[in-house]
């Protein structure tokens, strides 16, 4: 080894000019890589003689270092070039607008439900689309032929099973979940998305979304349940909106009623979406069957509760007077574009 080859190297990187990437990477290897000029210099010097490591040690690491920097500012150099000939951006165009998306109509509804009853002191709970049959049926005090057991309103996922999975048909199977994990007093209200095996029309989809309450504490009564649905119906369809309830019957409560409220389009005279009556259907509900606080855990004797269960597309309907349910589906932008006003970020 000797003194000139380093001195070769260094004059040569001093000299070297490259105006492509691709230059760039064979000055590279013609220096660095692994057949390249300085890498052989660092062979040889593992056979120098001891006493000269120390001569010619530190200017070979000075040289790649060097021309690891040459190659590196090199590579920078290039760069800037590409992007001096690069058109000029003129920064005062105007720019484009991102179309931006609207909220769909049935979460601009949920979010209003959740909203007035988080006021009265609810707190949202959430529990699995897939289910077990336990709390979709067996919890809720269905009886054991009761035909929503049946396979023609059930998507079961896996049948067979003493507790079979199934996508659940109602959100009140949440009631049952949050019975189960949480202490009374409870005031939860549970939306969510559920399933039936129905062939989809205009007025029946085999997707839909529900919104469920319930609410147990010591000494709640029928008239809490009215007052609680009252307050609601007028936060949400207006101050004189009335309420009528009518006996009705779902295993899981006992008393059920339905609930109408009084239509906001005729106020009462009767119109073609009231069908004549004056009154609109929007809700099931009732008191918590003893049954049903037992199943879980809670004791019937010291605590009573209601509950209620609401379909939101059916909620949006009356707000917006769409009357196909399958409009909320299909996702056509000119249908949902209709929502933009009323979408809040
Ligand atoms: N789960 C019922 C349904 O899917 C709705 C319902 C009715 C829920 C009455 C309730 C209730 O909590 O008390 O049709």
């Amino acid at each position: 080894m000797q003194k000139q080859d380093i001195d070769q190297i260094l004059a040569e990187l001093g000299e070297l000019k490259c105006k492509t990437q691709k230059e760039i990477e064979e000055a590279r290897v013609k220096f660095l890589g692994k057949k390249g000029t300085i890498t052989a210099l660092f062979e040889e010097f593992r056979t120098v003689a001891p006493e000269l490591k120390r001569e010619f040690g530190r200017p070979l690491n000075e040289l790649k270092q060097k021309a690891q920097e040459v190659i590196e500012s090199l590579k920078n150099s290039v760069v800037d070039e590409a992007a001096a000939s690069a058109p000029k951006t003129d920064l005062s165009m105007p720019g484009d607008d991102y179309p931006l998306g609207s909220r769909h109509p049935v979460s601009i509804v949920r979010q209003e439900i959740v909203e007035i009853f988080r006021k009265f002191g609810y707190d949202v709970a959430e529990g699995p689309e897939v289910e077990d049959d336990y709390h979709v049926f067996e919890a809720l005090n269905f009886p054991p032929n009761h035909p929503a057991r049946d396979m023609q309103d059930t998507f079961f996922v896996s049948a067979g099973h003493p507790n079979p999975l199934l996508l659940r048909t109602h959100t009140s199977s949440v009631q049952v979940r949050a019975m189960e994990k949480m202490q009374v007093p409870i005031r939860v209200i549970c939306p969510g998305r559920v399933f039936r095996n129905e062939a989809i029309s205009a007025r029946a989809h085999c997707i839909f979304h529900q919104v469920e309450g319930l609410y147990i504490d010591e000494n709640v009564t029928f008239a809490d349940l009215k007052q609680s649905i009252l307050l609601f119906a007028r936060e949400m369809f207006g101050p004189e909106t009335e309420i009528r309830m009518r006996p009705s019957y779902f295993p899981f409560t006992e008393p059920s009623a339905e609930v109408d409220v009084s239509c906001n389009i005729c106020h009462g005279k009767g119109c073609n979406i009231c069908k004549g009556t004056g009154w609109l259907e929007i809700l099931g509900c009732g008191m918590v069957d003893p049954n049903v606080l037992e199943a879980s855990g809670i004791d019937s004797k010291k605590y009573s509760g209601f509950a209620f269960g609401m379909g939101l597309e059916r909620i949006a309907m009356l707000k917006w007077r769409v009357n196909d349910l399958r409009h909320y589906f299909e996702n056509d932008l000119r249908f949902l574009k209709e929502f933009e006003t009323s979408s809040e970020v």
